[in-house]
């Protein structure tokens, strides 16, 4: 059966993007038309659309939206960055964006108008858009094929803790993390989930935990709180998890609980991973203490899902994100090849072109 896509464009040049609904998963299967550059940024902000390269993907096709609508690629783009801070893949992309309009100004596109013109323009952007999308494609690929040769001594059967999303639905291609578990999985080596569910919007149980039985990997959902216990009894043989951003050092932010977890790795002798594709570094930004963390709406954490689960005016922090030093980190699996130790020069050899 044909697995639902997490988001394309469809249509031409006046088409626009169609998104899979992930505020309403796993309970429906519902997708969302959007026809305007708000749209896309809503869609962001009330994570529609979520993960560090599906959003860049999604703010690239929002800006072909914006551009229909007569105002300039500037403006879009800065629009469009305003949705949420901390997922470096947004930036990185509206700059492709940026840059690929004033090389249009330049000059024409084959089958386009003349320099300069609205078609010539909107045509450029979408193919730009569309390589940003297939990139991230391939990008997922070669992560999951770096990573299960990382892990190629995993055993049998063997437990890969994760957390939050960072799958199909966080993504362009496969996923991030979750690519790597579908490549172990291809090459026999049946891994066992644990997802931690991911408190306070459950991405690891609402998302990841659907992806996984989507695809007939065994995976058991725990509570955020659990992680030290199944680490405890034995059951966890690696951590991997995703990035939003990762400064020159190494230095990483991803979902709120991944330090905690990185943490608890640590302390029982668990290698503990993250994946991510090159365009999730912040090279501009030395150390993991510069990264803007998102800070998100008390109901969240009050009255999640419709239910009160706090009294009413409680004060509360909702930081959306932490951040993992780098010497918590065993290696980063880039779509490179792989980050370790994990410090400012082994990232700068990876990264370099
Ligand atoms: O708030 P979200 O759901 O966008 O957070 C997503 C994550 O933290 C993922 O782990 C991260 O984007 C990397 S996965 C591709």
């Amino acid at each position: 059966m044909e697995r639902p896509f997490t988001l394309r464009w469809e249509g031409g040049l006046n088409g626009h993007l169609v998104l899979l609904d992930q505020t309403r998963l796993p309970a429906e299967t519902v997708y969302l038309e959007c026809r305007t550059v708000e749209d896309v940024w809503q869609a962001i902000k009330r994570l529609s659309v979520r993960g560090a390269p599906a959003i860049g993907v999604a703010a690239a096709y929002g800006v072909c939206l914006g551009v229909q609508s007569g105002r300039s690629v500037d403006e879009v783009c800065d629009y469009l960055a305003t949705s949420r801070p901390t997922a470096v893949n947004l930036f990185w992309a509206l700059e492709r964006m940026r840059k690929a309009a004033s090389r249009g100004v330049l000059a024409p596109v084959r089958g386009g108008g003349p320099p300069g013109s609205l078609n010539t323009l909107t045509e450029l952007l979408l193919a730009e858009a569309c390589a940003i999308h297939e990139e991230d494609r391939q990008q997922c690929a070669a992560m999951a094929r770096h990573g299960a040769d990382l892990l190629s001594d995993f055993p049998d059967g063997g437990g890969i803790l994760t957390h939050c999303n960072t799958g199909a639905l966080a993504t362009g291609g496969e996923g991030t993390a979750l690519a790597v578990v579908f490549e172990l999985a291809r090459r026999g080596k049946h891994p066992h989930v644990w997802a931690g569910e991911t408190r306070p919007l459950l991405q690891g149980a609402r998302l990841t935990m659907w992806e996984l039985q989507q695809r007939d990997i065994d995976a058991t959902l725990i509570c955020d709180s659990v992680a030290a216990q199944v680490m405890r009894e034995g059951r966890i043989d690696a951590v991997i998890t995703g990035a939003d951003r990762i400064a020159a050092n190494g230095d990483t932010a991803n979902k709120i609980g991944t330090l905690g977890v990185a943490a608890l790795a640590k302390v029982f002798g668990i290698p503990f991973y993250v994946a991510a594709p090159v365009t999730t570094f912040d090279l501009s930004i030395k150390t993991g203490a510069d990264i803007p963390i998102e800070q998100r709406a008390a109901a969240e954490i009050t009255e999640g899902f419709g239910l009160q689960t706090a009294p009413q005016n409680a004060h509360v922090y909702n930081p959306a994100f932490d951040v993992t030093p780098a010497e918590l980190i065993s290696a980063i699996i880039t779509d490179r090849g792989i980050v370790a130790p994990v410090n400012a020069h082994q990232v700068a050899i990876t990264l370099s072109p």
